[in-house]
């Protein structure tokens, strides 16, 4: 009888503790079962942790905030509710890397409430895909918690061990737009992200947000040898962001891959953006273009007015013309308006974004590229003065409407104030320039037109909700090989460009440069073979892509047959080897037409790749159109040498790759009708 007394006083106890790990303890699994995540109150503060394969990820991490005059929001907590879902869709992206997305995850929402004092409440939102993981803070309207300041977010990525680390510094005059660095973690004294990660098990991480709205970007720094913390980027006054609730912070994100390559094609950071927010989306189109640009980073032309001004009424059209002629859909201008004579980073303030110089007449050639069947792509330099941006936004968005320009790049260079901020000494990646950024966003497409924006804050997956948010920068680009006192971009940059910065979005690094030793700026070159330059069109997604060179370098060049046949909107993307830095190899598939095309690219070593042809149709012979490195290609030594080979080939074929030191292939495959 005692025996049995005890028995059953054992069972309520394990009872209760039992129902106790359930509120304090909250697991998910991806709909694989191989990752977990696991939501613990620790003595009412709420931690996470993420396994794969039973194996930790990141070990238990702290959350929260602090906030300005009033006690943090990170402890004292009591779990009121949770709420789990599993969704398993597709959804179509209007143009991308991918037509159909796959959206499975599984999902808890925890309602949090402070057990003691103003009793404010707090809910978290986790998603747990196969793929990775994302958890987002939500501040519900309340009475005590109404309009606040937080001065630190207190999330952060606990990692199982000391691991190693490619980035970029943050806080620095030129934004994102610096060379690489591995690191261990330990050393990353400020990062931006997407920071990619390789943990001691070898797994590829990456860390980011997704659906930046209304709230600082955010950045890392190692807290301590395993740890990187986050870090909003401040106010000019130091606060890090005004909340009014009701208010959900952006998505902080883990993407999780076994092969780095694998992190190119995972979409979870599209996946947690909002679905499409504009209804007509049929004026949204992307185009490869041309324009007058290149010549002015070589010093050919001059953006400001004179003898050498580069956007002429004249030369515009024999842009528009050769546009015409090799089938590009836009022709960019830089320099077209008043104010860039003198020192145009200083002088931002005396921009104007609705008046020509007297020799660009904007009405005939809006025209003239119409009748084209082309688009003029308008160019606003800001040079960061924001405000006088701000001021003018409007008109010049409705001007080009009106003159039916679809296309703006905008740019916000910004070297006037201390640390490279913008002129009213706000960061570009903090919550004043977010908010910017939107709103342009949101008053472009009010007016039909598709944004590329330079110097922007990263992409944060925005493409998903505003499509006609087509592409940004974000990076050290092109530009860098023209003028850049430390020799350009190294071989291996874009090699690690595609497992880092590219991993966010769309980049607009403008690619094909045939004229690589660039004969006006001695001391300055491309770092690449011709080919290299080629397989950039595949390598580097973007739906507005520029064939960058000046015509005259493109006429009666073979190669140039590659960049007029590649697409850059694509039904389907394969990432099929890399190694992050050194190499890596991606075929697409166009939207439009049955066409692969495959990229290949490596850093300053020669690599011979061997690959099965199995991303290619069952039952289809294809014609592949190859521009390899020729055999004494070199970037340094022999950039131009390039051989363009005819062949046919079948899915169930091994392709064999050569790539030249500093070099790359491009291939173009057609099926062959059949009879
Ligand atoms: C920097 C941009 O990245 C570049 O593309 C542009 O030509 C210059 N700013 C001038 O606006």
């Amino acid at each position: 009888m005692k025996i049995q007394l005890l028995l059953r006083v054992l069972l309520i106890v394990s009872m209760l503790f039992s129902c106790k790990q359930e509120w304090n303890e909250i697991a998910i699994s991806s709909p694989d079962s191989k990752l977990q995540l696991i939501f613990d109150l620790n003595n009412g503060k709420p931690t996470y942790k993420l396994n794969l394969n039973g194996k930790p990820i990141v070990l238990e991490s702290q959350m929260g905030f602090r906030l300005q005059g009033r006690p943090a929001l990170d402890s004292n907590f009591i779990l009121l509710d949770r709420k789990v879902r599993s969704i398993n869709e597709s959804w179509e992206q209007i143009w991308g890397e991918e037509k159909i997305i796959h959206n499975n995850y599984n999902e808890v929402i925890l309602y949090l409430k402070e057990s003691t004092g103003s009793e404010r409440s707090l809910n978290i939102t986790f998603r747990l895909y196969n793929s990775g993981l994302g958890f987002r803070y939500e501040f519900p309207e309340q009475e005590n918690l109404n309009e606040f300041q937080i001065s630190e977010e207190l999330t952060n990525f606990t990692l199982a061990n000391e691991a190693d680390v490619w980035w970029i510094p943050a806080y620095q005059p030129e934004r994102y737009e610096y060379l690489y660095k591995k690191s261990k973690l330990s050393e990353v004294d400020t990062a931006h992200t997407p920071l990619t990660v390789e943990t001691k098990d070898g797994l590829f991480l990456s860390f980011h947000e997704a659906a930046l709205y209304d709230f600082p970007s955010y950045t890392l720094y190692a807290s301590d040898t395993n740890i990187l913390a986050l870090d909003l980027v401040p106010w000019s006054n130091r606060i890090k962001a005004y909340v009014k609730t009701p208010f959900v912070t952006p998505w902080r994100t883990i993407q999780v891959a076994e092969e780095p390559q694998d992190l190119i094609t995972n979409y979870l950071i599209l996946n947690l953006n909002d679905t499409c927010r504009i209804a007509d989306t049929s004026w949204i189109e992307p185009t490869k273009y041309v324009g007058i640009w290149w010549e002015m980073h070589i010093d050919k032309y001059t953006w400001a007015s004179g003898k050498k001004h580069g956007a002429t009424t004249e030369r515009t059209k024999q842009y528009i013309d050769f546009a015409a002629k090799y089938g590009f859909g836009g022709v960019l201008i830089e320099g077209w308006n008043i104010g860039w004579d003198g020192d145009w980073i200083k002088n931002g303030e005396l921009f104007s974004f609705t008046e020509p110089y007297p020799d660009f007449d904007i009405e005939y050639l809006a025209k003239y590229a119409k009748e084209k069947g082309i688009s003029l792509i308008g160019h606003h330099e800001t040079s960061g003065q924001i405000d006088n941006y701000e001021k003018q936004m409007e008109e010049a968005y409705k001007m080009y409407e009106n003159l039916g320009i679809r296309y703006l790049k905008t740019g916000y260079v910004g070297a006037g104030y201390p640390g490279g901020r913008l002129f009213n000494g706000e960061w570009h990646h903090g919550q004043y320039a977010v908010r910017h950024f939107q709103r342009s966003v949101e008053l472009a497409a009010r007016h039909h037109i598709m944004l590329n924006i330079h110097e922007s804050v990263k992409d944060c997956g925005l493409r998903r909700t505003w499509p006609n948010l087509m592409s940004r920068e974000g990076a050290r680009g092109m530009e860098y090989n023209a003028w850049s006192p430390d020799g350009g971009n190294p071989p291996d940059y874009i090699p690690t460009l595609v497992f880092t910065r590219l991993l966010a979005g769309p980049m607009d690094y403008t690619p094909g440069i045939f004229d690589l030793e660039i004969p006006t700026k001695p001391g300055n070159r491309v770092n690449t073979t011709l080919a290299k330059q080629l397989a950039y069109y595949v390598i580097i997604y973007s739906p507005l892509q520029m064939a960058a060179d000046l015509p005259e370098n493109y006429e009666g060049n073979p190669a140039f047959q590659f960049i007029r046949d590649v697409p850059c909107d694509w039904e389907k993307t394969v990432a099929l080897n890399g190694k992050i830095g050194n190499y890596v190899t991606i075929a697409r598939k166009d939207r439009n037409s049955d066409n692969w095309y495959l990229g290949s690219i490596t850093d300053e070593e020669a690599r011979n790749l061997k690959l099965r042809a199995d991303f290619l149709e069952a039952r289809t012979k294809y014609l592949m159109n190859a521009y390899a490195d020729g055999e004494d290609a070199d970037w340094i030594s022999n950039p131009l040498s390039l051989k363009i080979t005819q062949d046919t080939i079948e899915r169930a074929d091994t392709i064999y790759l050569k790539l030249a030191p500093g070099g790359g292939t491009a291939i173009q495959f057609v099926p062959i009708p059949k009879k």
